[in-house]
């Protein structure tokens, strides 16, 4: 697979190859979503997976999650418009259950793929999944919290999923710590 999404040259082409190859996993009367934001994006943040609403509608984060990332990028003086947003899995897990290792596995080299095409200058990793995927499956997302790793030679920032902050009053009070963390090193460069 990974050979075969060499050959997508632009972000464009590689959204037809992810509904070529993963168009037949999506659940009927829902969108895959493959990611958003302009081409010329500085910073890319990566979830977990869509929920229901953004299988609905195709777009990454538009439902209460998104609400909170929203409000958190406009509080640092980001829009959402200027970010390249997208997620671990491009399909709706069934129940919105975590996403399982052989779907990660198949889903993920489209990711890759699009970090190589995009080419950012930071990544931002929302919640545990989007650690263990990208960094190592036993990575603790509670101890790398607000810190810095490199992944793919860019620098990566990590922070708690919107959605584990909105189920827990400590973790929205460390999510938007780590925002004002990232606002600090983006005024700094
Ligand atoms: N949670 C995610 O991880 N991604 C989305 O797009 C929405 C909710």
């Amino acid at each position: 697979m990974d050979d075969l999404l060499k050959k997508a040259a632009t972000l464009h082409e590689l959204a037809q190859y992810c509904n070529r190859y993963l168009g037949p996993n999506v659940v009927k009367g829902e969108k895959l979503v493959f990611g958003e934001g302009p081409s010329s994006a500085k910073i890319m943040i990566i979830g977990e997976a869509p929920g229901v609403q953004e299988a609905k509608t195709g777009q990454p984060f538009v439902g209460s999650s998104g609400q909170l990332l929203t409000k958190l990028l406009h509080q640092i003086g980001l829009k959402r418009e200027q970010i390249y947003i997208s997620n671990i899995l491009k399909t709706h897990p069934p129940g919105n259950r975590k996403p399982h290792r052989s779907e990660i596995k198949r889903e993920l080299p489209f990711l890759l793929r699009q970090i190589e095409l995009l080419q950012p200058q930071l990544l931002v990793l929302l919640g545990a999944t989007a650690l263990q995927a990208l960094l190592d499956p036993n990575a603790k997302i509670t101890k790398l919290r607000g810190q810095w790793l490199e992944i793919k030679n860019l620098p990566t920032f990590v922070t708690y999923h919107p959605a584990a902050a909105l189920r827990d009053e400590t973790k929205k009070a460390a999510l938007a710590q780590d925002f004002a963390s990232l606002q600090g090193y983006l005024e700094s460069r």
